[in-house]
């Protein structure tokens, strides 16, 4: 793969070298919204802001916070604070967050002439404060650490912009799916051309890897998958090429041999997988990400640690694999049990494999 980012120059790349299947002397280690509302620090900057997306629109408070976990515990990467919404938000639907209701869009997509007008942003012009973050996240960091980008996946995101919020079934999306399977196409054709351009915009300016959050790809049928989520983000990866990138789709397990194919260096597991049996139907062909049961961030310390022997004993000692959650951190997380996962990650995966670099 060529890349013209310059790891060498990096102090600790070893998340690079994981998701390259290079042996590494520890198993990297960075977690899904690991800047958020369990630390003290991200509620402080966050009522700075004034509210969560004023804090994602302030590059330099968004730096901020991006840095704040990594100040607390030896993580192995950072991750671009923003949000997969910022897209939708950017083609004109109006993002809102109404406090404890989540994400919701003042204009969601619900007829064929707003379907007909939707066009892709230019990322240099309405994304750009996400630019900005970056490049200001990248000088914040100081080559410690790689900066991961992301982007929701094209279906992830047309569930938000049809249904309007977050929902249990996503009844809206499904009625479109099978009465007007044309419309669905056309919003995801879109949103395809969106997230290539959003994803090559955060490489260039600064990210070092990138990662495909499909975090309902997981609610449709085998076949549908491939025809309204995969097949999207296989055209999104084959247009991405200047660094690692890392598909999550949760509910995806049944699935993985196509992921692995997809185009992506890595794999994102939720935590309804068991890592042996990925890695046998996988093949050696691309590293995992995964997948400690989110839930675990609300037990005591030494019962987090446990676990997270169990999850390295499990993807065993061959490289080519990445420590994180199987799915985001809440707001209920236990700040010494994050720590505590963060140090025996570190710790008991060197004794794993002592004879490594
Ligand atoms: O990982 C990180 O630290 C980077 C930041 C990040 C956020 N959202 C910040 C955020 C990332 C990578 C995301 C991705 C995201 N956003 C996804 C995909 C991953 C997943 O969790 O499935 C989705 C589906 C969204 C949409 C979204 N944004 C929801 C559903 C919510 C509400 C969640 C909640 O718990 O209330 C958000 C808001 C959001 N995005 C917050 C953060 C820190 C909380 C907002 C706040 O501070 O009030």
């Amino acid at each position: 793969m060529e890349t013209h980012l310059q790891s060498t120059d990096l102090k600790n790349d070893t998340l690079l070298r994981a998701l390259a299947r290079e042996p590494t002397a520890h198993t990297p280690v960075w977690l899904m919204r690991q800047a958020g509302r369990y630390l003290p620090e991200y509620n402080a900057t966050r009522a700075k802001a004034g509210s969560f997306l004023k804090l994602a629109k302030t590059p330099a408070l968004a730096a901020e916070v991006a840095l704040q976990p990594l100040a607390r515990f030896p993580l192995d990467a950072a991750i671009l604070f923003s949000d997969i919404l910022t897209v939708p938000d950017a083609m004109g639907l109006g993002l809102y967050f109404a406090e404890g209701e989540g994400p919701r869009f003042e204009r969601p997509l619900r007829d064929e002439a707003a379907i007909m007008r939707l066009a892709a942003p230019d990322p240099t012009a309405e994304l750009r404060y996400v630019l900005e973050a970056v490049r200001e996240t990248r000088n914040a960091l100081g080559n410690r650490v790689p900066l991961i980008g992301f982007s929701g996946s094209p279906y992830t995101l047309a569930c938000y912009m049809i249904e309007g919020s977050g929902s249990d079934d996503w009844r809206t999306v499904k009625e479109m799916l099978y009465a007007r399977p044309d419309l669905l196409h056309r919003i995801l054709d879109v949103n395809a051309r969106a997230v290539t351009d959003y994803l090559n915009a955060q490489i260039e300016a600064g990210a070092q890897a990138v990662m495909l959050f499909d975090t309902w790809g997981g609610s449709l049928t085998a076949a549908q998958y491939e025809e309204f989520s995969l097949s999207y983000m296989r055209r999104v990866l084959s247009q991405v090429r200047n660094a690692p990138r890392i598909v999550f789709t949760k509910g995806g397990g049944g699935w993985l041999e196509s992921i692995a194919a997809s185009g992506c260096e890595a794999v994102g597991l939720d935590w309804t997988v068991a890592p042996g049996d990925a890695r046998r139907r996988i093949g050696a062909s691309v590293a995992l990400q995964g997948n400690l049961d989110p839930a675990v961030l609300s037990a005591p310390p030494a019962r987090a640690r446990e676990e997270v022997r169990r999850v390295l004993d499990a993807f065993g000692a061959a490289p080519g694999h990445v420590f994180n959650l199987g799915h985001g951190i809440s707001p209920h997380a236990r700040v010494d049990t994050v720590e505590a996962i963060v140090d025996e990650v570190c710790a008991y995966s060197r004794q794993l494999r002592p004879q490594a670099r």
